[in-house]
């Protein structure tokens, strides 16, 4: 007995354990940290940091729409996908921000590590139920534009992206273009992610992903019923609620006063919905650790659940974000992508995102779509004006314009 109650306590204690993120999401003092921070090869180094990732810039995403009371949605895989192909061209203290923003320590991982585990990821999630959830990248690059074929290769290779020649000076139809593609690869879900481009984009890096999910228990809609959601302590809002009566897996985390709901697909992936007491703990705390002990301690007990049917769509331009998580240089005269092409002057002109919930009685569609813009940066043309020849003088009062002085230059020695 005394054994398992010494194995309840360290287990309701997860710490957030992450380069340099040691203060994020500190639940309680204790000295276990959780399993998935000890990784053995690059591969999992790599997966673990991108679920420190996720969080990281959910808590980004939750300030900024905090005072506007938004939803948040988005998708960290296709976030840190986009990123770290982009960080293939990337050099200098530019790929230096973009790895350690993903999280990478380059003291343990190269771009290499950081290409092969993206490799092996999009492999797996390919061979995995296809029909079910795709995702992947793709690099719209403009006719005239002459990128380095090693960059391009190393995209192909790892990032599985597929490559198409556009005309970016048709600003229009090459936004189309990206959104057609888009569209297409969500199932109509995102068909609109560039809004207008920028005339000087010569590259456009994009990333996807799309899910469809059935529940491995579906709500009976006969049980649906209009009920009301609780916005905030004022606010109400009407929605259709589903409800469901079962053997389901539950966890109520005590330490963050949380009680967890495990819905699982037809498949090896699942939803968890989490309800806390005070939201704010809850987003505080979150952290990879608490997904590995709800997963592992969840209950089974029989239930009743009321569960809204929703459909959400979010769009965010990551610009300020990412430059807030240490990613400032790539945006700006200061960025290095002389990995994509030599001899020109890059930068990223945008970093959009648009992602999509749908959730019913049958099951789950989610899809999301990252777009990073990227642009020559115009040498900035300082006009020069030297008066090296023969030139006139005029010394005038400005209101008057009355010429005090006149005259002409034709030699400054004599
Ligand atoms: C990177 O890893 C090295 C070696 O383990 C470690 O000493 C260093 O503190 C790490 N850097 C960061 C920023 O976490
Ligand atoms: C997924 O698999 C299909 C068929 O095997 C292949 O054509 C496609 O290129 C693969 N995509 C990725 C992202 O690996
Ligand atoms: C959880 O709820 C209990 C009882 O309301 C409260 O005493 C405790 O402070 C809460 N814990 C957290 C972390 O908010
Ligand atoms: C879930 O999958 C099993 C086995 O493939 C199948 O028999 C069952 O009908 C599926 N359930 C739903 C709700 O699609």
């Amino acid at each position: 007995m005394m054994h398992a109650a010494l194995g309840i306590w360290i287990l309701s204690a997860v710490i957030c354990v992450g380069r340099g993120h040691h203060h994020e999401g500190h639940v309680q003092a204790t000295d276990q940290t959780d399993q998935d921070t000890a990784p053995e090869n690059s591969v999992s180094l790599v997966s673990s940091q991108n679920k420190l990732f996720a969080f990281r810039l959910y808590k980004k995403l939750a300030a900024h729409a905090d005072s506007e009371g938004k939803n948040i949605f988005f998708s960290p895989a296709s976030v840190s996908l986009a990123l770290a192909a982009l960080s293939v061209g990337a050099r200098g203290e530019t790929h230096q921000q973009l790895f350690s923003g993903l999280g990478y320590n380059n003291s343990l991982l190269t771009q290499a590590d950081v290409d092969q585990a993206f490799q092996m990821y999009l492999e797996k999630s390919n061979k995995t139920l296809n029909e079910d959830v795709s995702e992947g990248t793709a690099v719209f690059v403009d006719n005239r534009f002459k990128a380095r074929p090693e960059f391009l290769e190393t995209l192909r290779q790892s990032y599985s992206t597929e490559g198409f020649n556009v005309d970016f000076t048709k600003t229009t139809d090459s936004a189309n273009t990206i959104n057609k593609y888009v569209e297409d690869k969500t199932n109509g879900k995102i068909d609109k992610l560039v809004d207008s481009l920028d005339p000087s984009t010569v590259m456009y890096l994009i990333s996807y992903i799309y899910y469809k999910g059935k529940w491995e228990t579906p709500f009976d809609p006969m049980l649906t019923k209009e009920d009301v959601f609780m916005v905030d302590q004022n606010t109400k809002v009407p929605v259709q609620m589903m409800n469901l009566e079962k053997t389901l897996e539950t966890y109520y985390d005590q330490a963050i006063n949380t009680s967890v709901l495990h819905l699982p697909f037809n498949n090896s992936y699942s939803m968890l919905l989490l309800l806390p007491d005070d939201m704010a703990t809850l987003e505080n705390a979150l952290c990879p650790g608490h997904l590995t002990k709800w997963l592992k301690w969840m209950k089974s007990k029989t239930h009743s659940i009321f569960v809204p049917r929703f459909s959400i769509k979010s769009s965010y331009t990551l610009n300020n974000v990412l430059t807030e998580m240490g990613m400032a240089d790539m945006f700006g005269d200061r960025a290095d992508l002389s990995g994509i092409a030599e001899g020109q002057k890059l930068a990223v002109s945008e970093v959009v995102h648009q992602a999509t919930l749908d959730v019913d009685e049958a099951g789950a569609t989610a899809a999301a779509a990252t777009g990073i813009g990227i642009t020559l940066l115009s040498f900035r043309h300082i006009p020069v004006l030297m008066f090296n020849r023969p030139f006139m003088v005029v010394i005038t009062e400005r209101n008057t314009e009355n010429i005090l002085f006149l005259g002409k230059i034709i030699n400054p020695n004599i």
